[in-house]
């Protein structure tokens, strides 16, 4: 594999076959997108969108949500603390201002990621967005650790994640994507749960808790005291759920968690990735995208090795 057989004659393969990769029902042109609430349309003024496979969109709600007071945003040693608290502009408002922006400016797959309080509103979303053109897939995610009493509580049972998965894979046939968070006890029985629900493909990691208090004063850098942690320190924990996940599942996974680099993509993609994601690394360095690319392509081309190849092989 990874060699095209032409005439009786090897050629060598190109980037762009070794890059592509499936999420899903979703053929990806490369395995990378953009973790959902870290990159928006502006970000693509540095480079051309071509080099993502798919784009999430920031999470969106049934209503509109002002989202948490400030301070909400903490750079710490080791990465990011956020509390935005899902601040979006509603369904309705997706879908007459925003989505008709991301059609014209996107041309790769669209993923809207949704968060309901109840079964009854993400399949009401869903429904809503269902009678849209220009959406390739949903990203459910149930695992926003800033709103209380929403996402979480359906991100930490297996049972529910369940019954809501059955219920939303029978509105769609495009791509199915459940997002999980770290901060459960056993991640692999909620990604059981969701694949025997029939989602097509697992996001993970959201946010780990996290804190940060100023030191002289004991106050808490984040208004609301404990946040969610994103970004480099985040990455260990990332690496190993996403390989305990690809144990227990057969679906694709797309994994996140402190990918900053090619090298970090490849290490996910080693442990079970099918696709990766970049999130706060884009803060950090608004051309990390086009960059991972560039370099997880040549890596590929120098082993002649493709995605497909060294998905789950990590050695042990
Ligand atoms: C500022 C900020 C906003 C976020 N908003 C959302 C969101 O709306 N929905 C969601 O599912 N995840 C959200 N996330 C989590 C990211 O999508 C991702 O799961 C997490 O940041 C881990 O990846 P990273 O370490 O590469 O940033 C947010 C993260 C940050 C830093």
């Amino acid at each position: 594999m990874g060699t095209v057989v032409n005439d009786n004659k090897k050629t060598r393969p190109n980037a762009s076959e070794l890059l592509h990769s499936k999420l899903g029902v979703l053929e990806l042109k490369t395995p990378l997108t953009v973790a959902s609430g870290t990159f928006d349309l502006e970000s693509l003024e540095f480079f051309d969108p071509a080099c993502l496979g798919a784009f999430v969109c920031k999470t969106i709600t049934r209503q509109p949500k002002k989202g948490n007071p400030p301070p909400r945003l903490y750079e710490t040693e080791a990465g990011l603390l956020n509390s935005i608290g899902l601040q979006n502009p509603g369904l309705d408002a997706f879908i007459a201002d925003k989505l008709p922006v991301y059609r014209e400016s996107l041309h790769i797959p669209l993923i809207v990621s949704i968060s309901g309080s109840s079964i009854a509103e993400f399949a009401e979303m869903i429904e809503s967005l269902e009678a849209c053109a220009g959406i390739s897939g949903y990203e459910i995610n149930v695992s926003c650790p800033n709103v209380e009493n929403e996402g979480i509580a359906f991100g930490i049972s297996s049972e529910i994640v369940y019954k809501l998965v059955l219920q939303l894979s029978s509105l769609t046939q495009r791509e199915l994507c459940i997002k999980l968070s770290p901060n459960v006890s056993n991640i692999a029985e909620i990604a059981q749960a969701a694949e025997a629900g029939k989602a097509s493909s697992i996001a993970l990691i959201n946010s780990v808790y996290g804190m940060a208090i100023d030191y002289r004063t004991g106050k808490s850098r984040i208004k609301k005291g404990i946040a969610g942690y994103t970004g480099i320190g985040i990455k260990p924990v990332a690496l190993a759920l996403t390989h305990k996940v690809a144990q227990a599942v057969d679906i694709p996974i797309l994994a996140m968690g402190g990918i900053y680099t090619w090298q970090d993509a490849l290490e996910f993609i080693w442990a079970g990735a099918s696709a990766i994601a970049l999130g706060t690394a884009n803060f950090v360095n608004p051309l990390a995208a086009p960059e991972l690319i560039m370099g997880l392509g040549e890596f590929l081309l120098q082993q002649e090795l493709s995605i497909s190849e060294i998905r789950g092989k990590v050695k042990i």
